[in-house]
């Protein structure tokens, strides 16, 4: 624990993102600040099952992603095709180290046997090409990232569950650096957390995280650890 740092990957959260991502314009180019292992750089590995809505991966063999379904949810014919990815993490861990997937491991909380056996297959689908995660601060080294992406593509910067590890000044100065830029951009964070967001009427935190697109559009409420998606606007 001295040695390491928190940082939960979940999978799952790509099946709360997925609708979202499935609106824009493909191909779509991805960069996710705050990737820890990049399993949430890799929606186009699972398969996933929205009570009972399927959208299949070109994978037979990939893992299954359920979430449940509040509201309008457009679940998506299929995943947008990727052409680029890229993750940015202060300690960007390596799929490919026993080491690093069982700290990952021991992150999931005691007694969720289900969010274990995702991560393990989650693991498994990723060493098959495992994503580029780069070394660098979402505070610093964003711009440099967003200049390699790819032209010819709707460039998406997005994160999840990573907001809360800035001060209140770095979140706002991440929010003007990221509207410079020429991308959609996509948080996932705790209500109170993406600058000038606010709570959804009806919201009776603490609880969900909000999806926001562009820092203005509150699109669903989605669970921590992608179990459901409540969505807001159609
Ligand atoms: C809770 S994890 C979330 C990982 C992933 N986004 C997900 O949803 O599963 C937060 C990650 O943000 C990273 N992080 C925190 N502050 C950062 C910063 N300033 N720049 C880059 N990464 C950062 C941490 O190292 C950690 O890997």
């Amino acid at each position: 624990m001295l040695a390491r740092r928190t940082q939960t990957n979940e999978p799952a959260r790509c099946a709360t993102l997925l609708p979202a991502l499935a609106q824009l314009t493909e191909p779509v180019a991805l960069i996710e600040v705050g990737a820890s292992a990049g399993l949430t750089l890799l929606f186009d590995r699972y398969s996933y099952d929205y009570d009972g809505q399927q959208v299949a991966a070109p994978d037979g063999a990939a893992p299954v992603l359920r979430c449940g379904v509040r509201g309008p949810v457009p679940v998506p014919d299929q995943v947008p095709a990727i052409v680029w990815r890229a993750g940015l993490d202060l300690n960007p861990l390596d799929v490919t180290s026993d080491d690093d997937m069982h700290w990952l491991s021991c992150l999931v909380w005691p007694g969720e046997g289900d969010r274990e056996q995702r991560l393990a297959a989650a693991i498994t689908a990723a060493r098959r090409d495992p994503p580029p995660v780069y070394r660098g601060d979402l505070r610093t080294d964003l711009v440099a990232l967003a200049d390699r992406a790819p032209a010819g593509a709707t460039l998406v910067i997005y994160h999840s569950a990573v907001l809360a590890y800035l001060s209140a000044h770095d979140r706002q100065q991440f929010a003007r650096t990221v509207r410079e830029l020429d991308c959609v951009w996509l948080a996932n964070e705790a209500p109170g957390v993406v600058p000038g967001v606010p709570e959804p009427a009806g919201y009776r935190g603490p609880g969900p995280f909000l999806l926001v697109r562009d820092g203005e559009a509150t699109l669903a409420m989605t669970e921590g650890h992608g179990g459901w998606v409540h969505w807001l606007q159609v």
